[in-house]
């Protein structure tokens, strides 16, 4: 897959306009700059409520900063001042269901300034974002959220819904089958390596995966400047009976009681194989002195309550993680498979107008998938472009969306939906971004 440079791509004209009616400017930042790099790092920061970065802590963001689309919303035209506002974004391959890719537009790094909040700078902050890649021919767009509520208002859907487990170990047990392999510990910057080896061979897998990058292993290995946990981390990784690595987990330990009781959080658990998530779950859950292990964002379909001896040791929490946009149907529709066929109207309702129309879908397994513009058809299923987004990853049943009143469809047409969307496996995505 292709993938362009989202770096190549231009302010968004509409969004300079409506931030100069309120004297502000908006501008792709020069990243060759190192003043305005560090003075955009310092406000994204800023923006989540972080301390002050130290010189390391910056010179071990510059690499991502680097890496990527940096939008400032400034009081001045002045170029060396702290941004007010701050967006970045990046275009990186998306698993779709049945293992193809898209070009995806991520967004991260969404902050407004506590002085500036609530005069729609945000607002023209992502419609931007969106309109930029529009322009570049990209799909769909992708972010993982702060807060649930922000980002439907732009046609966002929560379509990667995540669990975080809790174990109480000692009820748990474990009942999973012996594997054939071992685990070993390795240093930090083997587990960093190890955990994006891994994570790269297997977010093919899963509907909604993207690849990591340099600087989120070492995070998650623990080795990123100003992590005052980062000492505690430790790693592990799975090798199979040919001494292939197929999985790799980082985890920290934590003294739960002062009395040699510890709790165990799995920081990322990745595996490119059952044999993997299975020792490397039973190496949390088995381990000595350990009362409680706790993992976020972990599929839906995990095998982990499973694996025990007693279900009921295992507390699963679902929560939203990951939320994509469509915003080229015939492109995004086309590109993924599906589980049953379907030939149906919907019309799709779209805040921004990109995907607004009544859309024919033909699925059948005879043939690659079909979807048109059409007009004057009879419609079968009516729903915003947010429902199809959430539809599209394959993880959320269109049962669910249609009770919610977010698709309005006889049953039949909303059983057919279901069967045709519905992903295997479950979609995920187990990094933020
Ligand atoms: C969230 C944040 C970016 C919003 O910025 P803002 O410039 O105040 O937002 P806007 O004025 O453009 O508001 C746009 C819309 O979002 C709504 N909105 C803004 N912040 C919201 C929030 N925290 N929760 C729910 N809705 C919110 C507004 O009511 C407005 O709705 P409307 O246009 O439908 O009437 C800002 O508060 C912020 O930086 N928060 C801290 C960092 C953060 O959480 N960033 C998001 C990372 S995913």
């Amino acid at each position: 897959m292709t993938v362009i440079d989202s770096r190549d791509i231009p302010a968004d004209p509409e969004s300079i306009e409506r931030l100069a009616a309120g004297s502000l400017t908006y501008r792709v930042v020069d990243g060759s700059d190192a003043t305005r790099a560090e003075l955009f790092q310092r406000a994204t920061t800023r923006g989540f409520l972080g301390a002050e970065p130290s010189a390391e802590e910056l010179a071990f963001g510059q690499q991502t900063f680097d890496a990527r689309r940096n939008t400032g919303v400034y009081e001045t035209p002045a170029a060396d001042t702290m941004p007010v506002a701050t967006i970045d974004s990046w275009v990186t391959p998306v698993t779709l269901p049945g293992g193809g890719e898209l070009p995806m537009w991520a967004i991260s790094g969404v902050t407004v300034s506590a002085t500036h909040r609530r005069r729609g700078i945000a607002r023209a902050l992502l419609e931007g974002e969106l309109r930029s890649a529009v322009s570049a021919g990209i799909p769909i767009a992708g972010l993982t959220v702060s807060e649930a509520t922000i980002y439907g208002r732009y046609g966002f859907g929560s379509a990667l819904p995540m669990a975080k487990f809790t174990v109480d170990t000692r009820r748990a047990g474990w009942a999973g089958p012996a594997v054939d392999g071992r685990v070993e510990y390795v240093d930090r910057d083997s587990l960093a390596a190890a955990l994006d080896t891994v994570h790269d061979r297997a977010r093919s897998a899963r509907s909604g995966q993207i690849p990591g990058w340099p600087s989120r292993w070492t995070g998650i290995a623990g080795l990123a400047p100003g992590n005052t946990d980062g000492a505690k981390v430790r790693g592990v990784r799975f090798l199979d009976r040919d001494g292939e690595v197929r999985g790799a987990m980082a985890f920290a330990l934590q003294d739960s009681s002062g009395s040699f009781r510890f709790a165990l959080d799995v920081r990322l658990l990745v595996a490119e194989t059952p044999e993997a998530t299975g020792a490397l779950w039973r190496f949390a859950l088995q381990h000595d002195l350990v009362d409680q292990v706790t993992a976020d964002l972990r599929p839906l379909d995990d095998a982990l309550p499973w694996l025990v001896r007693d279900p009921r040791g295992v507390t699963q929490t679902v929560h939203d993680h990951g939320w994509l946009r469509i915003l080229d149907i015939p492109t995004a529709l086309t590109a993924r498979t599906y589980s049953a066929p379907l030939d149906v109207v919907i019309r799709v309702s779209d805040p921004l107008g990109f995907t607004a129309g009544d859309w024919r879908l033909r699925l059948d397994a005879q043939s690659e998938p079909r979807v048109e513009a059409v007009e004057g058809a009879d419609v079968d299923a009516e729903l915003d472009i947010s429902a199809l987004s959430i539809l599209y990853a394959g993880g959320v049943r269109a049962a669910s969306l249609h009770g919610a009143g977010r698709i309005v469809a006889d049953r039949n047409v909303v059983e057919a939906l279901d069967r045709a969307f519905v992903a295997f496996p479950a979609p995920a995505l187990d990094i933020w971004y």
